[in-house]
């Protein structure tokens, strides 16, 4: 029996064409060192492919060293290419396309003193929060200069994704990262014009995608993740959330794919639900560590998951919008995809469902499964930053394909 869904359709997105609805969401993978990516990285995402996903979006590349949030992680650069074309060559085998997550943290960094420049950027000057562990307390409030350069590295990013044959980028504007330190109040009090309405606070992000898709975008689909709502009463609401999309829209972004909250004031909004108390699997990363410990003072959240979480607030901007979206947050049954599908959104995407099972949407094709064995228990996320790298800690999980302890090169 074939799977007759919709969502096994083929869609076309800004210049490119998906074989299906199904796209791989950025998890966060690992599987990096000082910023080159391994085999074990490209073959995680080749069984995104062979296991019958569209697209698979490899998470934060970033957009310069200093854009980094850790120092292993990857960033796109003349040196990574030909890591990156290993990667993306693995993909395309199995007839997928692959995605590059463009990400600059700002001051939502955890590098150390001396690996960077003394301040972080972002919308605001001042403490930052993020710095105390790394003693790196301050941020420098970015001038006009800086949003140039900063534009500029975007945009060789971007050139530097097309190089290595990703078929799209994803301009990372949600979970609190540099862009999104504009987009929110929370962390953009500024006065100019890039502080106060959701307009101006959208300028800069904006200027951001627009250098973006005049320097890539007739070749490379471009794609914008955001947070609908930022998931705390001070932040973005759903309001501001549509509005972001209908600026996105009017910008010419190829899809908006439709996150929700931020990394450290709401994850429960980002997942449905919070990160486990009882973690099975000793984080080795001593950040991971803290915020462990961090989770634990805050007051209890007891908020918890279920399927489609932020179908309310993604079916305010579908109503608001006529641009492709993606729906995205606990998809985890062929009766969720349909319902996506109904409710007029063009693509969805998936992350616990397939770090448990990359062969799931094969599976759901074919009839062979109707639903993930994934329980949404967050124990993955522990699990960022580890050598072994993001997995499941199921043992039908990807722990099998994950362990490339011994991080060698792509294309070494
Ligand atoms: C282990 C893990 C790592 C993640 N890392 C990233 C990331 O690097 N970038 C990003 O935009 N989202 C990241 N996310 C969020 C996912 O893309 C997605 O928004 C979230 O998991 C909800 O989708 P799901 O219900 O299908 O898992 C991560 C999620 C998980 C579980």
């Amino acid at each position: 029996m074939t799977n007759t869904s919709k969502a096994f359709t083929p869609i076309t997105i800004g210049p490119i064409k998906l074989r299906n609805r199904f796209i791989k969401a950025a998890t966060n993978e690992g599987r990096c060192k000082n910023g080159l990516i391994s085999k074990g990285l490209a073959k995680f995402h080749e069984s995104m492919a062979e296991g019958g996903a569209a697209m698979s979006t490899v998470a934060y590349c970033a957009t310069s060293k200093d854009g980094q949030t850790f120092v292993d992680q990857a960033h796109m650069s003349a040196d990574t290419v030909p890591d990156f074309k290993v990667l993306t060559d693995g993909v395309h085998k199995h007839g997928a396309a692959a995605s590059a997550q463009i990400t600059h943290a700002g001051a939502f960094t955890f590098l150390p003193k001396d690996f960077s420049t003394a301040k972080p950027i972002s919308a605001m000057g001042g403490f930052n929060k993020f710095g105390v562990m790394t003693g790196r307390y301050g941020k420098k409030k970015m001038d006009r200069g800086d949003m140039d350069n900063i534009a500029a590295e975007f945009v060789s990013a971007a050139k530097f994704a097309k190089e290595a044959g990703f078929d799209a980028v994803e301009i990372h504007m949600g979970h609190g990262y540099l862009l999104a330190q504009f987009i929110t109040p929370l962390y953009n009090r500024r006065k100019d014009d890039y502080g106060g309405s959701i307009q101006n606070r959208m300028k800069f992000p904006t200027e951001v995608l627009s250098k973006v898709l005049d320097a890539v975008g007739k070749d490379l689909a471009v794609i914008v993740k955001y947070s609908q709502t930022d998931g705390v009463p001070k932040g973005n609401q759903i309001k501001e959330g549509i509005e972001i999309a209908k600026i996105l829209e009017a910008t010419g972004a190829h899809m908006a794919q439709l996150s929700n909250g931020l990394n450290v004031e709401s994850i429960s909004t980002m997942f449905g639900n919070p990160l486990p108390k009882n973690v099975i699997s000793k984080p080795s990363n001593p950040i991971i560590r803290a915020a462990m410990a961090l989770e634990k003072l805050k007051p209890e959240d007891t908020r918890e998951f279920h399927e489609l979480y932020s179908m309310e607030t993604a079916r305010q901007i579908r109503a608001a919008v006529d641009m492709p979206l993606c729906y995205l947050g606990g998809v985890q049954s062929m009766e969720n995809i349909n319902s996506i599908m109904d409710e007029g959104f063009d693509t969805l995407a998936l992350g616990r469902a397939l770090i448990f099972d990359p062969n799931l949407i094969k599976n759901l094709e074919t009839g062979q499964q109707t639903r993930t064995g994934c329980n949404a228990c967050n124990q993955c996320v522990m699990l960022m930053y580890t050598p072994g790298g993001t997995a499941c800690v199921e043992p039908e999980g990807t722990r099998g394909i994950s362990s490339e302890l011994n991080i060698v090169r792509a294309s070494s």
